[in-house]
């Protein structure tokens, strides 16, 4: 079998297509969604993360207030400026881009966001509703591996899927989101970690696999049911002198050989990758709605 292709790209310019509108139709009533975006530091693929973020903004009509700030800042002044944004009624999202400098207490800074401006979905309030079925603001990147899977025709309801990896920002939000009792999920799921002893005992078993663990080639085609679903959230650099920039991207998963036993996988670039930037976009069009009471 050979899989079908899930197209990221097109499924997040569907969603964007439809948020240009909403915004559009915002504007008419004066009001412009805005997000407040946070970078401290040069880690080059933050970087790149936080200026896709900007752009894509810009392209569907979101106001985006940029903050490019030194590695030495300290906690105090991010705090400063997180307690401004949180003020500020221009500002309907708050983006502080993660990881943040070691000498910064990312949890503290985590806790300083307005919840009710936390389109990251990170915030502790958000976590909580989130686990308990509560409406709240998910996390992008889980969200948008369940927009594709739901925009795919996925069954994700009473399907195994097993989660490769157990961050807080893919891996146990997305195995969380995905046991809900609701639309998009019902599903049984499985965590395996870097503590697991097989993990191909479980993802042998899975109807659908969603890879984070990011490290290339943790799922390889020998773990791999024929016919499950594997998405992949991995972007790992990986050197490659053929290309002019020095390093191509690969996925956490063995692509070229899982496609001809999957039914389905997501590619590396062009899968999750752009679902992430577009649910944070539909967060922040969420939010500015909410905040000037349109349903
Ligand atoms: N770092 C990696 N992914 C994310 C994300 O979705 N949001 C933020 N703020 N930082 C990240």
């Amino acid at each position: 079998m050979s899989a079908k292709i899930i197209d990221g790209k097109q499924i997040a310019a569907d969603i964007r297509d439809e948020l240009t509108a909403e915004v559009s139709a915002l504007k008419e009533r004066g009001i412009v969604p805005g997000l407040g975006v946070i970078l401290v530091g040069a880690d080059p693929a933050s970087q790149s993360y936080v200026t896709a973020k900007e752009r894509a903004c810009e392209k569907i009509g979101i106001y985006s207030d940029d903050n490019r700030l030194p590695a030495e800042t300290t906690q105090e002044e991010l705090l400063t400026l997180v307690a401004k944004m949180n003020e500020d009624p221009k500002i309907n999202g708050i983006l502080v881009q993660l990881p943040l400098p070691k000498h910064i207490d990312e949890a503290a800074v985590l806790l300083a966001i307005d919840p009710d401006k936390d389109v990251d979905g990170f915030h502790p309030m958000s976590v909580g509703k989130m686990m308990i079925g509560e409406e709240t603001f998910l996390p992008c990147t889980p969200n948008g591996i369940i927009q594709l899977l739901v925009r795919s025709g996925v069954e994700t309801s009473g399907a195994h899927v097993v989660v490769v990896g157990r961050s807080n920002i893919v891996g146990k939000p997305v195995a969380n989101m995905l046991l809900q009792k609701k639309e998009g999920a019902n599903a049984t799921v499985t965590l395996c970690h870097t503590r697991t002893k097989d993990v191909g005992h479980f993802t042998r078993q899975a109807d659908i696999i969603i890879a984070a663990s990011g490290w290339p080639n943790t799922v390889t085609a020998d773990m791999v049911k024929e016919g499950a679903v594997v998405i992949d959230v991995g972007v790992n650099r990986v050197e490659d002198a053929s290309r002019e920039r020095g390093y191509r991207l690969v996925g956490d998963v063995d692509f070229e050989a899982i496609k001809e036993k999957a039914s389905m996988i997501t590619p590396v670039p062009g899968g999750v990758g752009p679902m992430t930037i577009t649910m944070l976009l539909y967060n922040t069009v969420v939010s500015a709605k909410r905040a000037n009471g349109v349903d």
